[in-house]
């Protein structure tokens, strides 16, 4: 597949991948990314996963037939684009890689070789000249790893954009661009807020027309879109005016306050999840999505039921906040839950917490009902003020 004149998609699907990372689910696959760039020198981007490849040197050769590729530029060293380093390099003897001096530190480590008679160690800012092609190495650590970096192309202005715009899927995969896109960059970029923002302050000056990601499909139009996107996460800014509904129910009583308190907010966007069946990764990047979250959990061994607790150490470990929130606790005799929930919280910063906090004592009555309706109406005024930065 030809992304320009002289730019090529070269890389592969992984349709039976279920969980990606071992935690993150692929219904749909996975697809990891390489790229050829034929020049006077040809340019081979990034490796894929291990199991992928004779497919991945299939599509090589399909582009540059007999002929060696001259470098191969190495922007992520995490095994999902680098473990066919090794292979490559045995298979093109003579192609020389190219990568900063933390991606070779973890090829001693992944492959005890650091390729030290057949590298160029380029700095950040440094550039290596195809012909046409100038490419330019692009430092962006902690994202997602220290050594990752991304190359713009300064010829047809395209950045290869390692993890950054990646998303969960097969190339071309149907599911919408933007829920995929959330889950994987909360889940897995979600902490590195701060690197992402800095990554796209360099990036600011440069005309981008084409991102090429390692992961998902090439974007070619809109870019500011996706951009915007990425402004919005990486500011940990909610991006809709929205509530979260994160719940569990033991005996269905929680649950039957989540959706009486549903169905009064319905002039709002809201969208339930039960914490104990759905997706974590899906439940975390919604809470990320909307600048609303109610928290709803039975007490549990003196604290809150393990879902919600393991849901809310995923937000924390994200640097959650900036958002307003909301507690429902249930408990029989002595309800723990809400405590909980805040000690676990107790790290987020600019967190608005609702003054009405809802208890409910076994089951739902007309005092919880109350409680609701009051909380209700606080979280109708909570979710339509403008976000404060
Ligand atoms: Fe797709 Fe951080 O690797």
């Amino acid at each position: 597949m030809k992304i320009t004149k002289d730019i090529h998609y070269v890389g592969v699907d992984d349709k039976d991948i279920r969980l990606f990372e071992g935690q993150y689910k692929t219904d749909d696959g996975m697809c990891y990314n390489s790229y050829v760039i034929t020049d006077e020198k040809i340019a081979v981007t990034d490796t894929v996963d291990m199991p992928f490849f004779d497919s991945w040197i299939e599509n090589i050769k399909s582009v540059i037939g007999n002929k060696s590729p001259d470098y191969l530029i190495i922007n992520h060293m995490e095994p999902d684009h680098s473990s066919n380093i090794y292979r490559f390099a045995k298979l093109y003897k003579d192609t020389v890689l190219v990568a900063n001096e933390k991606a070779f530190m973890m090829c001693k480590q992944f492959f005890d070789d650091d390729f030290k008679d057949r590298r160029i160690v380029v700095k950040d800012g440094d550039s290596l000249f195809l012909g046409r092609h100038t490419l330019n190495f692009i430092f962006a650590p902690m994202v997602h790893w220290p050594e990752a970096m991304v190359t713009y192309d300064t010829a047809d202005k395209v950045l290869f954009s390692a993890d950054a715009f990646g998303r969960f899927g097969v190339y071309g995969s149907k599911l919408p661009w933007i829920d995929e896109a959330r889950r994987y960059y909360i889940g897995i970029v979600g902490k590195f807020g701060k690197p992402v923002s800095n990554l796209l302050s360099k990036l600011s000056g440069k005309e981008i027309n084409i991102i090429c990601p390692l992961h998902g499909n090439v974007l070619t139009d809109n870019l500011s879109y996706y951009i915007d996107l990425y402004v919005k996460w990486s500011g940990y800014i909610p991006e809709e005016k929205g509530i979260l509904i994160a719940y569990n129910s033991i005996y269905k009583n929680t649950e039957q306050a989540v959706f009486y308190l549903k169905e009064k907010l319905s002039g709002l966007k809201v969208e339930t999840v039960n914490l104990a069946t759905s997706d974590k990764a899906q439940a975390v990047a919604l809470a990320f999505k909307y600048n609303t979250t109610v928290f709803a959990a039975p007490s549990y061994n003196g604290g809150v039921f393990p879902y919600m607790r393991d849901f809310i150490l995923s937000l924390a470990e994200r640097n959650f906040g900036g958002r307003n929130i909301a507690f429902i606790q249930n408990g029989s005799w002595a309800p723990s839950a809400t405590k909980t929930m805040k000690e676990l919280l107790d790290s987020c910063k600019n967190l608005q917490f609702a003054e009405n906090e809802v208890t409910i004592m076994s089951a739902l009555n007309q005092e919880s009902k109350g409680q609701l309706d009051n909380l209700c109406l606080e979280l109708i005024k909570l979710t339509n003020q403008e976000e404060k930065q």
